[in-house]
């Protein structure tokens, strides 16, 4: 037995914020962002929805595919940027709302590959025998994050959650996984304000202020280079190339990076999953709302040997590898 997926659920808010909208907020095009990220709109949270509001309707549309009860659960882990508060973790509101009573609460900061990392957290834990059934979420509200004065990264991102239940399985599941992290580039994409840091990082002056900064040049590079080499390190320590893979869904920042990265696979186009048009960059969320809607569209059944590469700000990459195992 080892731990596998059992249902994908996600959920994105209502309102969709098209390149035409933003352009009338900003100096921009719908021209220019869809040429340089692929992006031809995104989703933007209701003022009265938070990131564990998004999250608890993933939850329960990933607990329901996985046919598991809330009561079942004895591990919830969400991966986000943007919490709910500094504390609790937005996963102890998660739990409350579903009213898992059996299970720890947790949150994972990794940004843009959290939901890699919590990924491998709760496979790990489910392997060691300790716990049985985990909801891993990965969900943010970037959209009151973000600068929308600064044209070169807002028109990046949008919000939205994505989950997954796991639990044992009898053969395959989530077989391996790769995670990484280069700390030197901390500030290439940051948010210093909020916490136990002062706006002004080793002499750093953030234009955003309060908002999330980037050196868009710079996570461009890094990531061209990181996904392609996080998959292949991941498809090799479990014994695998990238001819045996039928599903790439990669972190939806950029359709110029995710080319870039099916290229150093050598993967054609209809084996890479793409949604980052109609939803931008959703952080945390992004994987996992790509793997649900592989699901429900039938690019992933029993058998399927899915990777999943996320990378972002820390800079963290993250890789895992998954033989499908549940039945949609
Ligand atoms: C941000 C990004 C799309 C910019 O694309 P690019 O091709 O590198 O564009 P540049 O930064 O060279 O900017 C080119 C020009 O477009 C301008 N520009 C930037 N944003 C613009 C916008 N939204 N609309 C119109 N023009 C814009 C710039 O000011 C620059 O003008 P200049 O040449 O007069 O100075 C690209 O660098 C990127 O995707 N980086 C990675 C970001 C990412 O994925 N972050 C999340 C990681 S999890």
């Amino acid at each position: 037995m080892s731990a596998g997926i059992l249902g994908a659920g996600y959920y994105v808010p209502d309102k969709v914020l098209t390149n035409f909208d933003i352009e009338k907020l900003i100096d921009t095009s719908d021209e220019w962002i869809r040429t340089r990220t692929g992006i031809s709109e995104r989703r933007i949270a209701a003022d009265s929805q938070s990131t564990s509001d998004l999250s608890i309707a993933a939850a329960r549309s990933a607990l329901s595919s996985a046919a598991v009860e809330p009561n079942d659960l004895d591990l919830i882990i969400v991966a986000t940027c943007t919490p709910d508060f500094s504390m609790p973790a937005t996963a102890a509101i998660v739990q409350a709302a579903l009213n898992a009573k059996k299970a720890a609460a947790f949150d994972i900061n990794a940004v843009c590959s959290g939901f890699s990392y919590a990924l491998d957290v709760a496979t790990n834990m489910i392997n060691s025998g300790a716990y049985k059934k985990a909801l891993v979420i990965g969900a943010d509200v970037m959209s009151r994050t973000v600068d929308w004065t600064d044209r070169a990264t807002c028109v990046l991102f949008g919000d939205g959650a994505g989950a997954v239940v796991l639990g044992d399985v009898e053969e395959g599941g989530v077989l391996g996984s790769v995670l990484g992290a280069n700390g030197d580039g901390a500030m290439l994409l940051a948010k210093p304000i909020g916490t136990s840091q002062k706006p002004a990082c080793d002499g750093i002056t953030f234009p955003g202020g309060d908002k999330m900064y980037m050196n868009g040049k710079e996570v461009y590079k890094f990531a061209v280079h990181v996904m392609g080499e996080a998959a292949i390190q991941a498809l090799d320590r479990c014994g695998l190339t990238s001819n045996d893979v039928d599903l790439f869904i990669p972190h939806q920042a950029n359709i110029r990076i995710i080319e870039s990265a099916a290229k150093r696979l050598d993967l054609s186009m209809d084996k890479v999953f793409v949604n980052v048009n109609r939803y931008g960059n959703t952080s945390a969320a992004s994987i996992p709302i790509a793997l649900a809607e592989a699901v429900e569209q039938g690019r992933v059944t029993k058998g399927s040997i899915v990777v999943t590469v996320g990378f972002g700000s820390g800079l963290t990459w993250g890789a895992n590898v998954i033989r499908w195992t549940a039945s949609e």
